[in-house]
């Protein structure tokens, strides 16, 4: 193993929070990442690069130890069932909430759901998860986005979603209600790089601790 650190990042709206925490530690892309259409950076540090990944991958090259390291949302890792790395911090960027939702125009929270409920998603594996802790049988639609439409079209009659301002749902007539899960961004680690790049992993780690403990 050479002793290079890897670190992944996540594309999209995660990657502002996440560059502004490195370079709280000192750790500086050698260029523009967001107009850039590389995928690998190297950075103002000797042995450190950023790989910067769709959030649904990162995982994947932490647990096959491409990647040392990696940001990644707690709803990616719920959904692939954060094994096969260590979870050693939650870096309270990207905060937001799993939530069921369901259209607010006749919602009676009263009234009994349809025997066979169905649930557009997705999030399929926490919506199994969720429902079946619940005993309450569903059909699970997977969808890729615009998950809101789901129950406006009466594709479906809740959504399990990420919510963050609330905004989206509110523009579509949609309320949250009920909690799943607390999201947010966690740095992950691969278990063989902790073993043989034991201080470098360390010192990142603590670095990044210290940071989020005092915002
Ligand atoms: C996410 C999520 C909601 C929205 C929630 O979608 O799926 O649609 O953000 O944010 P809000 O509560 O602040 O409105 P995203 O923009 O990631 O796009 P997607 O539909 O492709 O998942």
């Amino acid at each position: 193993m050479n002793n290079k650190i890897t670190l992944a990042l996540t594309k999209g709206r995660p990657l502002q929070d996440a560059l502004a925490l490195l370079s709280e530690i000192g750790i500086l892309p050698a260029e523009d990442i967001p107009k850039s259409r590389k995928l690998v950076f190297d950075t103002n540090q000797p042995n450190l690069q950023l790989m910067v990944l769709r959030s649904i991958d990162v995982a994947t090259y932490v647990e096959h130890g491409i990647a040392d390291m990696g940001m990644a949302g707690r709803d990616v890792l719920l959904e692939q069932g954060e094994q096969g790395y260590y979870q050693p911090l939650d870096l309270k960027i990207g905060v937001c909430d799993m939530m069921v939702a369901v259209l607010e125009e006749g919602y009676d929270p009263d009234r009994q759901n349809p025997s066979r409920l169905k649930v557009a998603t997705k999030f399929v594996n926490i919506a199994k998860r969720y429902y079946a802790e619940k005993g309450q049988q569903v059909d699970i639609i997977k969808l890729y986005g615009a998950m809101e439409l789901a129950p406006v079209t009466g594709l479906a009659h809740q959504i399990v979603d990420i919510v963050e301002t609330g905004n989206t749902l509110r523009a579509n007539g949609l309320i949250a209600i009920e909690h799943i899960a607390d999201i947010s961004t966690r740095l992950i680690v691969n278990k063989t790089s902790l073993k043989m790049k034991y201080e470098r992993i360390h010192q990142i780690t603590h670095d990044l601790s210290q940071v989020v403990s005092s915002s």
